[in-house]
């Protein structure tokens, strides 16, 4: 069979609740424009993260049944780090309510001021974290990725040539680690290689610096892996996911992404004495180190979710899926990035409004009149998330300006997909007519999450 199928049946529903383009104009004006202050219920296709959103299925709710919520030793605690040390391989597991907090004991520990962690591309929590520290976070991408019209496989590597020499530059014992996020949420969900991974662990061990990867869409990066690497066809996602695992010296993971669960984390490593740094400051912020601000419940969900994420009709389905919706808007002539990524699709904002400058947020512009189209909710990721230096107060164009289209696991059907093609599409139609925006309200940090705009 051609057709690729949702490999699942709905068991429950949740509906939502229909608006109208006119009912959408005033809901968004009353939010600022900002799409991050729309109540949920307002929403009717929610993409705005592909995190904690997840559907989870029979048996993940079946296992919540079995939670032990006991404070020390839970059953549950046993359960989860089987799962996650079957995967990961590692020998200390550290749960942590999400991927950040995992982070911030990492970076806490190991990053000092004067340090610097280059990483293919920070998510912009791990960037904040090492900020913290009173690190440097560096990002060293592929050059492929920087080029929209590039079709290279492993669009999400790091630029090895860089890292090699950017620790001739700073020197070893400055780096205090190196991190490599697969896929590369930053970098547009592209993914990165084995034969990558395998060379920035190779350098990370000529030099003596720990090399760490940011876990959380390992399944997906396994499953390019498999499609598009050579001699890897034949392997399982599990066999392919445990050997990117090998060369690294430990792992954060956020499990609101490829463990398809609501919330939760953990922190893998191999060297003890670390371990023991992380579960002090675990026990101070988190919780005791076999639940580490998790229910026990939450630790069954991720568990089960583990073992799902790498089924391959999953994963075939997934990862096609995601590129249905790129290609069909690539042949509707939307600008788009390309190959699609595993999680999001991302439209090019300046090229799909190039009459609307940067400092005019097109993203911003273009995710506003999306929603009001079809109630589709993107996130801009460009000029107003990184425009701004909050230290200065200077303001230039980002690298790009991109509306994200972040697609929740098991989530949604094809035909909701079919609907947010076709608003996008709508919204092409009429790109001429819309304009640019500015902002009336900020706050100093982070302003994307809170900003009110209005139109030029
Ligand atoms: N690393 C990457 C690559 C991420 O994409 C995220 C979260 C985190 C770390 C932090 O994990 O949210 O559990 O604390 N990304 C979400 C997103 C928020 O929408 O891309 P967290």
């Amino acid at each position: 069979m051609k057709t690729i199928i949702e490999p699942f049946r709905i068991k429950t529903v949740e509906p939502i609740k229909m608006t109208t383009p006119a009912e959408r104009r005033t809901l968004i004006e009353r939010a600022g424009f900002n799409l991050f202050k729309l109540p949920a219920e307002d929403v009717i296709i929610d993409l705005l993260t592909d995190s904690g959103t997840s559907a989870m299925s029979s048996a993940q709710w079946g296992a919540l049944m079995q939670g032990d919520e006991s404070y020390a030793g839970a059953r549950s605690w046993y359960r989860f780090e089987r799962a996650v040390k079957e995967i990961f391989g590692f020998e200390h597991v550290i749960p942590t309510h999400q991927g950040r907090a995992a982070e911030r004991i990492l970076f806490s520990v190991l990053v000092k001021p004067g340090h610097v962690v280059p990483s293919n591309t920070h998510f912009d929590t791990t960037r904040a974290n090492i900020e913290f520290a009173g690190g440097r976070a560096v990002d060293l991408p592929a050059p492929e990725a920087a080029d929209p019209a590039s079709r290279a496989p492993f669009k999400g590597d790091m630029d090895v040539r860089a890292l090699e020499a950017l620790i001739a530059e700073v020197g070893p014992e400055r780096i205090p680690v190196i991190m490599l996020t697969v896929t590369n949420n930053s970098g547009g969900g592209q993914p990165v290689s084995m034969a990558n991974i395998k060379a920035v662990s190779r350098i990370a061990r000529t030099h003596g610096i720990p090399f760490y990867i940011d876990a959380c869409r390992f399944a997906e990066n396994a499953w390019f892996i498999k499609q598009r690497e050579p001699g890897y066809a034949d392997k399982t996602p599990r066999e392919i996911a445990r050997e990117m695992f090998s060369y690294a010296d430990g792992a954060t993971m956020s499990a609101k992404k490829d463990a398809f669960a609501n919330i939760g984390g953990f922190l893998v490593t191999n060297d003890g004495e670390l371990a023991a740094q992380e579960r002090d400051l675990l026990i101070l912020t988190e919780g005791f180190p076999t639940y580490g601000g998790l229910a026990g419940r939450d630790l069954e969900a991720i568990a089960v979710g583990l073992d799902e994420v790498l089924e391959e009709d999953y994963l075939n389905y997934r990862i096609v899926s995601t590129a249905y919706v790129a290609n069909k808007l690539d042949a509707a002539g939307v600008p788009v990035m390309l190959p699609a990524g595993g999680h999001a699709v991302y439209l090019d904002a300046r090229r799909f409004l190039p009459h609307v400058p940067p400092l005019q947020y097109p993203g911003q512009a273009l995710s506003v009149e999306l929603y009001v189209e079809g109630g589709v909710r993107g996130v801009e990721i460009g000029t107003v998330m990184f425009g701004k230096d909050p230290h200065t107060g200077e303001e230039k164009p980002a690298h790009w300006d991109l509306v994200r289209l972040a697609i929740p696991r098991r989530v949604y059907t094809q035909s909701h997909m079919d609907y947010v093609v076709e608003a996008v599409a709508q919204v092409y139609q009429r790109r001429e007519e819309i304009g640019g925006m500015r902002i009336v309200r900020e706050p100093r940090f982070l302003r994307h999450f809170s900003a009110e705009f209005a139109w030029v």
